[in-house]
């Protein structure tokens, strides 16, 4: 099944605002070959960290339509007013929190996510990049590229079901192998749902859920 791709020619407007991407493309193939299994899920709540331009839970909204609740935060105020635009644009429902990973939502969203989903800033950067407001908040990964998503990744389990799925964007230079130890640690499978090469960059979208789920893959 095709999904058209959301309306976003908007994002181009917003100067400290990530524009859609080889990155973000790569993700929407990954959500699009994962129809099926989405579907089955029936998820109530899907919650995208970081969405930029809300692109990818437009996208995922129009896979699942309006049965499931979508969030989405973004550390940048720009970021989250473009969302806005973007949702209405394309009769999205999303909604939208400023507001650092998941400040603020947690503990009442605690196993209420079925669907988890981060694109994070994975360029390896100095520590120092990471702090700076604006676009470079968009791609500053700090160490290894992996000081944010490092930050969020102790969250997944408190915020997932126990049916729940977790879908990250990486490339190579963030020790993929290294994430998927660190989430079999937590007693997550880690599998590989898609990889690209873009120029430089080594793509991967991994996906993580609970060992013992049912339709979990054991990658
Ligand atoms: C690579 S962009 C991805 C944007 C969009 N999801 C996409 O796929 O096109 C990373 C996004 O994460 C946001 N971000 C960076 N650090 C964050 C943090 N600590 N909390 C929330 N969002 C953050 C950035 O502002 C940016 O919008």
């Amino acid at each position: 099944m095709k999904i058209a791709t959301p309306i976003y020619s908007h994002v181009a407007d917003y100067e400290s605002v990530y524009e859609p991407a080889e990155d973000t493309f790569l993700l929407l193939d990954a959500l699009e070959s994962e129809i099926g299994f989405l579907k089955k899920l029936r998820p109530s709540v899907a919650l995208e960290v970081g969405c930029g331009s809300g692109v990818v839970s437009t996208f995922l909204f129009k896979i699942l339509g309006a049965s499931t609740t979508y969030l989405c935060t973004d550390k940048n105020s720009e970021a989250a007013a473009c969302c806005h635009v973007t949702a209405d644009l394309n009769q999205a429902p999303l909604n939208i929190v400023t507001t650092d990973l998941v400040t603020g939502l947690l503990p009442r969203l605690e196993n209420s996510c079925d669907i988890l989903l981060f694109n994070p800033p994975y360029v390896v950067t100095p520590s120092d990049e990471i702090k700076k407001p604006g676009i470079s908040l968009a791609w500053a990964g700090g160490v290894n590229g992996r000081e944010v998503m490092d930050r969020f990744f102790p969250l997944v389990p408190k915020l997932l079901t126990d049916k729940g799925v977790f879908y990250l964007v990486v490339v190579k230079e963030n020790k993929p192998d290294e994430i998927s130890r660190l989430f079999r640690e937590m007693s997550f499978s880690a599998s590989t749902v898609k990889s690209r090469r873009s120029g430089p960059e080594c793509l991967s979208i991994m996906k993580f859920q609970r060992l013992g789920t049912k339709s979990g893959s054991h990658g």
